[in-house]
């Protein structure tokens, strides 16, 4: 019999699942961590391999059928490629993506096209040396650039993501959408989120419709089908790829978003900007049945919040909102 889908307290279906595999990363992103390297979780308590699968195949059950791969940084998980394999094996997995920052990925985009990997998300926060080095805190650029390249050349459909601060000079911002106008990729401008510990101050972001001002004002763009999609996404006219827009404080999706996250040590996290988490690492670890886990799963559904703290009132770039960021509960990074 088909099991009834998952869906939220506010009607949201939830169909798809973001899977932090390790808390480590080889950057410091300004946006995402603090300089100094934040307790880390011992990865004895890390999911292992079989604990994921068998959560994925769980989830599968209920309608999860997008499943992507973060972090920190996914690729410095020494199973990764194991992972993904097993992953392409489960035959409700239809989508599965890593994101990564980009600097160790060229050697592994071989194996894991041949294992079945389906796209990939990279960040690039700058393509502007000194710029990159100023916002990851590491000197990697190169490494980051030409696997961009070689992940094209081998045919992954590649996402950018650029998470935008004040500062960004409207240079920049050509130069990255034309690096979408020559190459067959998606570009990607995020707005800056007040995850907690990265000294996030609204002064320090810039609001996308500036950016997407900007955009409009240099290129023809064609609007594509929003859906369900957190960007707001258009092809380049007389280009080969898109560019997409993510203003998850100006302008929420919250009512659209269908996504929750399993952490490296098993907390399902149905909201970043909340601190209800639901443990499922020690049903696994248990002999719990499967019916207990899908519980759980549907439970974390069900606290879902409505949205993040700037749905109902929105995003004002005054000090009033740091009392927003005070709230924010993670301490985690979201993975590059
Ligand atoms: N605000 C917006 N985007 C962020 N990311 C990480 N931290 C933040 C933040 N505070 C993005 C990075 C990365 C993706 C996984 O999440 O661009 O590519
Ligand atoms: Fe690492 Fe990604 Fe966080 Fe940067 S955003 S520090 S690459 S996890």
């Amino acid at each position: 019999m088909e099991k009834e889908r998952l869906v939220d307290s506010y009607g949201r279906q939830i169909d798809y699942l973001r899977i932090s595999l390790t808390d480590l990363c080889n950057f410091r992103c300004i946006y995402c961590t603090p300089a100094e390297t934040l307790p880390l979780v011992p990865p004895a308590q890390y999911l292992t391999r079989q604990e994921i699968l068998r959560f994925v195949r769980i989830a599968g059950g209920l309608g999860i059928y997008r499943v992507r791969l973060t972090g920190g940084e996914p690729l410095l998980r020494k199973d990764i490629l194991e992972i993904v394999k097993a992953l392409k094996d489960v035959e409700t997995v239809r989508d599965l993506s890593i994101t990564t920052n980009g600097s160790r990925l060229k050697p592994f985009l071989k194996p894991l096209k041949k294992a079945g990997l389906d796209r990939l998300n990279i960040s690039l926060d700058s393509m502007e040396v000194s710029r990159f080095e100023e916002v990851t805190r590491v000197k990697a650029y190169q490494e980051v650039m030409d696997s961009v390249l070689a992940a094209l050349q081998l045919g992954f459909p590649v996402k950018l993501n650029m998470v935008v601060l004040k500062g960004l000079r409207e240079d920049e911002i050509i130069r990255y959408v034309n690096l979408a106008k020559n190459h067959p990729l998606d570009v990607r401008f995020l707005e800056f989120m007040p995850l907690c510990g990265t000294g996030w101050r609204p002064d320090l972001v810039l609001p996308i419709s500036e950016v997407r001002s900007i955009v409009h004002e240099k290129f023809n763009l064609i609007p594509l089908p929003r859906g369900k999609n957190v960007a707001e996404e258009y092809q380049i006219g007389d280009g080969m790829g898109k560019v997409g827009f993510i203003a998850s404080l100006t302008e929420s999706f919250c009512n659209e978003c269908s996504r929750i996250r399993l952490s490296s040590d098993g907390l399902i996290q149905p909201c970043l900007f909340s601190d209800k988490q639901v443990s499922v690492k020690d049903l696994l670890r248990s002999g719990a049945t499967d019916g207990a886990i899908e519980e759980a799963i549907r439970y974390a559904a069900s606290i879902k919040p409505k949205g993040n703290y700037f749905l109902d009132e929105p995003f004002t770039g005054h000090e009033k909102d740091l009392e927003k960021y005070a709230k924010t509960p993670l301490i985690r990074s979201i993975g590059g």
